[in-house]
């Protein structure tokens, strides 16, 4: 069992697999140059399988792989193929954009669950956010997870100036579609020129909806990022990540791991440890992973203190791009 000081217990763990990605989302890849991590440094499928399985023997119970795109990695389907033999539940959050390739591996790997980044339902909006132009086979690849029985979680980041405008297109879509919306409060990260005047934070989101529907409260799992509600007539649901307005560090129960084999204690730690050097060095892990843990703060990496998330200075914080983190 893994305890950090404020008593959580750890049994979640984030692998980044890359920082690569076919999109270029302005909110999660910094403007400036950005240098990819060298071949070299990325963690390979039998030192991330090794890592995995230390995780899981310490108590993990629960892996999900991002990136960047995992699925951008050439050697997706083996590594996903080897985590399925542990016992854990294994998911992915993906960008979609290269599902239809991979989607075989993921049902022999036992997936059932995928989280899908969609932040605008127009192809004009979704060219000028992603820098790329795969907005069709974005929404087919979302199309086939759904008819092929996935349980798909649609992760739209809202941002104001760009999208606020499309949230209760969002909640209609899931009037037909069995799908989970989470909107999510924009977050500052190195090098996205984050300022809290871009937050829409949930209450201005639940404002929104609730003059338009009816929203239930439905039962919230102790360690989600966050509450989901049901709307009379509709297949899907929806919900707020409230990261930035109202944190739910209290549950936290997530580790991660970045493509580089850092692992860190929360999305905004300072601190990594060195978990890829120690496995090509043959050393042993445990201890490595049960120091880090004790050193987490209570909330959001310690960071931003009690200051309102109106004024937290974005390029003061000491953090790594989320490309490089994996979300
Ligand atoms: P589920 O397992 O389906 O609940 O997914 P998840 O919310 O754990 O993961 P996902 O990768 O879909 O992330 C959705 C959003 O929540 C992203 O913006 C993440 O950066 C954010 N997120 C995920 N984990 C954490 C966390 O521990 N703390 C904070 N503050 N945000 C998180
Ligand atoms: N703020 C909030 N969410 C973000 N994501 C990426 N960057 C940010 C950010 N700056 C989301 C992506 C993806 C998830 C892993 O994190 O949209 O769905
Ligand atoms: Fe956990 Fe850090 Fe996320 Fe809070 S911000 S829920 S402590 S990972």
């Amino acid at each position: 069992m893994m305890l950090d000081t404020y008593h959580r217990k750890h049994t979640y763990l984030r692998i980044s697999l890359t920082d690569v990605c076919n999109l270029r989302c302005f909110y999660c890849m910094p403007d400036e140059s950005y240098d990819f991590m060298p071949m070299k440094h990325l963690m390979q499928p039998p030192e991330i399988e090794m890592i995995a399985k230390v995780f899981v023997e310490l108590g993990v119970t629960k892996i999900r792989l991002t990136g960047g795109e995992p699925l951008a990695r050439r050697d997706f389907d083996d590594i996903v193929l080897r985590l399925s033999a542990l016992p854990v539940e294994l998911t992915l959050t993906t960008n979609a954009t290269l599902l239809h390739q991979h989607v075989g591996a993921l049902q022999l790997a036992g997936i059932r669950n995928l989280n899908i980044s969609l932040d605008t339902l127009s192809p004009e909006r979704f060219q000028q956010l992603t820098r790329r132009d795969k907005f069709s086979l974005t929404m087919r690849n979302i199309r086939m997870a759904i008819d092929r029985g996935f349980q798909v979680k649609i992760n739209m980041v809202v941002m104001k100036g760009v999208n606020v405008d499309e949230v209760l297109d969002f909640v209609a879509w899931t009037k037909d579609e069995p799908i989970d919306v989470r909107f999510i409060e924009f977050m500052p990260f190195a090098g996205n020129r984050w300022t809290g005047e871009q937050v829409f934070a949930k209450q201005d989101i639940m404002d929104l909806i609730t003059a338009r529907y009816a929203a239930i409260p439905l039962h919230q799992d102790p360690h989600a990022t966050s509450q989901p509600y049901a709307i009379p007539g509709h297949r899907g649901t929806f919900a707020v990540i409230s990261t930035m307005s109202a944190p739910f560090c209290a549950g936290c129960n997530r580790m991660r791991l970045t493509a580089d084999g850092k692992m860190k204690n929360c999305l905004f730690s300072k601190t990594e440890s060195d978990l890829l050097s120690a496995v090509r060095g043959g050393k042993p892990l445990e201890h490595l992973i049960r120091e880090n843990i004790l050193g987490k703060a209570e909330k959001l990496g310690g960071q931003f203190g009690d200051v309102p998330f109106e004024n937290i200075i974005g390029d003061q914080l000491v953090n790594r791009s989320m490309i490089s983190i994996g979300g």
